[in-house]
């Protein structure tokens, strides 16, 4: 996969001499001891990552963790105090207004928890406002325009007045404005942060939908952990301006590595919510050999004795192979077993990369099993499931 953008140890200090600031932060120094010291704030401390193309990447933190100031750095509203942000390989930071402004207008786009519509221009005018700034002809931007709205769903409201929209319709307005410029990157800064939940659910929804047809590269900055989990092909977490974990939704949950990011985890409130038994696939026996019972699919199979209890795993390809009429061969004992009435958290804890997960009743017989993907499914779909579909409005 390309990386299209690329943060090399990236530093903000607000500052007019960051130097002093740098060199503390570079001697192991933080962002408490630079303010301590020198009475200046530090916005990043060294970030590094790599956002691949068509990513879903999520940047999530508390409050004042330094997630706007890094989208503010990426399209250059926040001047970096040192450090690189390539673009397809290219760094963006030396370049001058000029340049920098026709990356802006191509490259990237952002999207704001609250952005300014202007209140006395119709609907489509303002999803052109972009355009019209880059010197598109008037026809040309209109038809855009009118493409984009029907892609968020508006196109029936162009030629109404903002006034005239409900907080969600405004929210799509100003995703239709950034997708308007065709720019292959979003930022998308707490766009559904001030969303009521019902309204937020749906523009996830849709972003997600989205995704799949115009296959943007999106960075997306929350302070919600669902929300990181629900939308994120990759999750990046921030905590006093440094970047403290980094991975894709799964490996975060199940293994936190700090308590900062382990609070998050424990916030899950369906972790804490659903058992084993509610969320695991069920025994689908596929195989009976004198060895035993061999549960599971394509993936892999649990070798169960007479009893049902388990005897060991098989992989594919031994799978596979025993599906064949070949032998079935030692099962392996690389699995994790845990019982159908723990919970998902404790699942979680339990999981170790990759293995399969077996759950057991109080007997120790097999029950069914359960994948990563099942755990994190289960843990990020979000309660409005349960609100009856009539009470949903835009
Ligand atoms: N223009 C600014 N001047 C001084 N400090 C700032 C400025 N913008 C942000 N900060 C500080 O930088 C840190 C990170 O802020 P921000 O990136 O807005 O956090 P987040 O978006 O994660 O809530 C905070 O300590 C904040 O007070
Ligand atoms: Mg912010």
């Amino acid at each position: 996969m390309t990386e299209r953008l690329q943060i090399q140890n990236l530093y903000k200090i607000f500052s007019n001499s960051p130097a002093p600031a740098l060199e503390i932060l570079a001697k192991g120094g933080n962002k408490n001891e630079v303010f301590e010291k020198l009475g200046a704030v530090v916005g990043l401390n060294n970030v590094s990552l790599s956002v691949p193309e068509s990513a879903m990447y999520m940047v999530m933190g508390l409050s004042g963790s330094g997630k706007s100031t890094l989208a503010r750095c990426i399209n250059r509203l926040n001047e970096p105090s040192a450090g690189k942000i390539l673009l397809d390989g290219r760094d963006i930071v030396p370049l001058g207004e000029e340049e920098l402004r026709e990356v802006r207008r191509t490259r990237i786009s952002m999207v704001f928890q609250h952005f300014a519509l202007l209140p006395n221009k119709r609907v489509i005018e303002n999803v052109e406002f972009g355009l019209k700034l880059r010197g598109v002809a008037p026809a040309e931007r209109r038809r855009r325009a009118e493409e984009v709205l029907t892609i968020v769903g508006l196109g029936r409201w162009g030629y109404h007045y903002p006034h005239e929209l409900s907080g969600g319709m405004r929210q799509r307005v100003g995703l239709a404005r950034a997708l308007a410029t065709d720019a292959d990157i979003l930022i998308m800064d707490e766009a559904f942060s001030a969303l009521d939940p019902l309204i937020r659910t749906e523009m996830q929804d849709e972003l997600l939908r989205l995704q799949r047809t115009l296959n943007k590269t999106v960075l997306f900055i929350t302070h919600d952990f669902q929300e990181a989990l629900k939308l994120g092909t990759r999750i990046a977490i921030m905590s006093e301006g440094e970047l403290v974990r980094e991975g894709t939704p799964q490996s975060i949950v199940l293994e936190p590595g700090s308590d900062y990011v382990a609070a998050f985890t424990r916030e899950i409130d369906r972790a804490r919510l659903f058992d084993a038994r509610s969320v695991m696939r069920a025994a689908e026996p596929i195989l009976r050999s004198e060895r035993g019972t061999i549960v599971g699919d394509a993936g892999g199979g649990f070798v169960l004795d007479r009893e049902g209890k388990v005897l060991g795993v098989l992989d594919a390809a031994a799978l596979g192979r025993a599906r064949e009429g070949g032998e079935v061969g030692t099962p392996s004992a690389d699995y994790v077993s845990v019982p159908s009435t723990a919970k998902l958290l404790e699942v979680a804890r339990r999981y170790r990369d990759g293995r399969p997960i077996a759950v057991v009743d109080e007997h120790g017989k097999f029950v069914g099993s359960l994948g990563a993907d099942d755990i994190l499914a289960r843990i990020a779909s979000t309660a409005s499931e349960t609100v009856p579909a009539g009470d949903r409005h835009v």
